[in-house]
């Protein structure tokens, strides 16, 4: 007799695509039941080794057992108010906390939302409040959210704002060195210095500098393909924006937090931003995100213009507080650097091993290989090829994202508290997977 032999995972995979709205990015077919560390398990029952985190925001890995406890604990005393209603002191702490890890110097102040976007759309207020002027400069590859104002900022047309009508005005972007891309005649040495060349051609052509309120910028592009800036990039925004009295906002939504070895990228180059942006691994699994900055840019807007019912929500503030506590006791900023080293190594033997992998970049664990029909052309492997690539890995146990605005890139951000032993078996699996994939 024939038995129905259908999965749990497919059969949930399908109300998925009845349910769901077909808008929502689909990484995997995979439905997970549960997840400890660097682990997961789907409703079948079959383990995966996890490498994306929930897309960078597991940097403590799924279910830190001190996560855990605190949302217990969390759980049976206060689970909301309104932080405009009635303040609690959990998110002062994380304020707190928040504020003593800014990477620069000079009285500061903290507020917190829900997502990265909502964090990214406020910062862009606030320094819009301070300097009293209405021009936003992102960046070609950009990622900073889905929202409307975050759309626009995103420097990748399709398929984010495919179809989607008007965008708001008033935002503008500059070239950021991609510097395994360059533009055609740039040679390696200038890609600093055209970049920076090409703000202030945007000045003179479709922005005038006195206009300008923000730039915003990742300091390591995350889903632009994780492009690492070329050395006095940075700087050199911090110097422009010094020059015409511009808020430079750093996005460390996917950076923070220990993925680059520092605990926010912008270290690696000591340039202090007037504005930070985190989420993601600020919160272990839960929805938190914040902007610290300058006091004096912090408190430039009216009373009333920023805030949400849930931002800074009491739970999400709870875990927030044990992350802090892991990051140092776990010490998971030099975990960032040792698994970057590992992951490293690796990955440049894969770029000399694969005709197609056409680059190998990352700052700490925030690694990443491009992939190339030949090293030549550099032309972008497909689309279809890169998710047949992810599929294998799948099939072998192993859950790997993409990112790139040629989704041709492969990325690492597996929880900093993995094992060496899971590591390398990760590691392995996507060789493996590599070795039987046919151009
Ligand atoms: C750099 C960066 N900024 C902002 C965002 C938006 O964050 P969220 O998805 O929480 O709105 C993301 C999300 O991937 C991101 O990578």
């Amino acid at each position: 007799m024939k038995t129905n032999t259908k999965s749990k995972s497919a059969a949930l995979w399908e109300d998925r695509s009845k349910l769901v709205s077909s808008g929502s990015a689909a990484y995997s077919s995979l439905v997970l039941e549960k997840g400890l560390g660097a682990k997961v398990w789907d409703v079948d029952g079959k383990e995966y080794l996890d490498f994306a985190g929930g897309i960078g925001a597991l940097n403590v890995g799924h279910c830190h057992p001190k996560v855990v406890a605190a949302l217990r604990e969390q759980a049976g005393k206060l689970l909301h108010t309104s932080f405009h209603v009635a303040a609690y002191e959990n998110y002062l702490d994380v304020c707190r906390e928040l504020i003593a890890v800014a990477p620069w110097q000079g009285p500061k102040k903290a507020i917190l939302f829900n997502s990265g976007s909502e964090a990214i759309e406020n910062a862009v207020k606030f320094a819009r409040g301070y300097t009293k002027r209405r021009t936003v400069i992102a960046f070609d590859n950009a990622f900073h959210g889905r929202t409307l104002l975050c759309l626009a900022l995103d420097g990748k047309h399709k398929p984010l704002r495919q179809g989607l009508g008007a965008m708001p005005p008033d935002v503008h972007h500059a070239r950021y060195p991609y510097s395994y891309r360059p533009p055609v005649g740039v040679p390696a040495s200038e890609l600093t210095a055209h970049c920076l060349e090409s703000l202030e051609n945007l000045f003179r052509v479709s922005a005038a500098a006195e206009d300008v309120a923000a730039i915003i910028v990742e300091p390591v592009q995350g889903e632009g393909g994780f492009i690492v800036p070329t050395p006095g990039f940075l700087k050199g925004l911090r110097t422009l924006c010094d020059k015409h009295g511009i808020v430079l906002i750093v996005d460390e939504v996917q950076t923070g937090f220990g993925r680059t070895g520092e605990m926010f990228a912008i270290e690696h180059d000591g340039v202090a931003p007037d504005l930070m942006v985190v989420a993601k691994s600020l919160c272990g699994g839960m929805p938190l995100s914040g902007v610290v900055g300058r006091t004096e840019i912090m408190d430039s807007v009216a009373t009333g213009a920023i805030g949400g019912t849930y931002g800074g929500n009491p739970m999400a503030c709870a875990a927030a507080l044990a992350v802090f506590k892991i990051m140092k006791e776990e010490k998971l900023v030099a975990a960032g650097k040792k698994i970057g080293e590992t992951v490293k190594k690796r990955f440049d033997g894969f770029r000399d091993k694969y005709s197609f992998v056409g680059d190998s970049r990352g700052l700490g664990a925030m690694r990443a290989i491009e992939l190339v029909t030949d090293k030549k052309s550099k032309t972008p492997l497909p689309a279809a090829k890169v998710k047949d690539i992810l599929h294998a890995c799948e099939d072998r146990g192993l859950i790997v994202i993409k990112a790139g605005v040629h989704d041709n890139v492969i990325r690492t951000l597996m929880p900093l508290v993995i094992s060496d032993a899971d590591l390398k078996r990760g590691l392995d699996i996507l060789d493996d997977a590599f070795g039987s994939f046919k151009l």
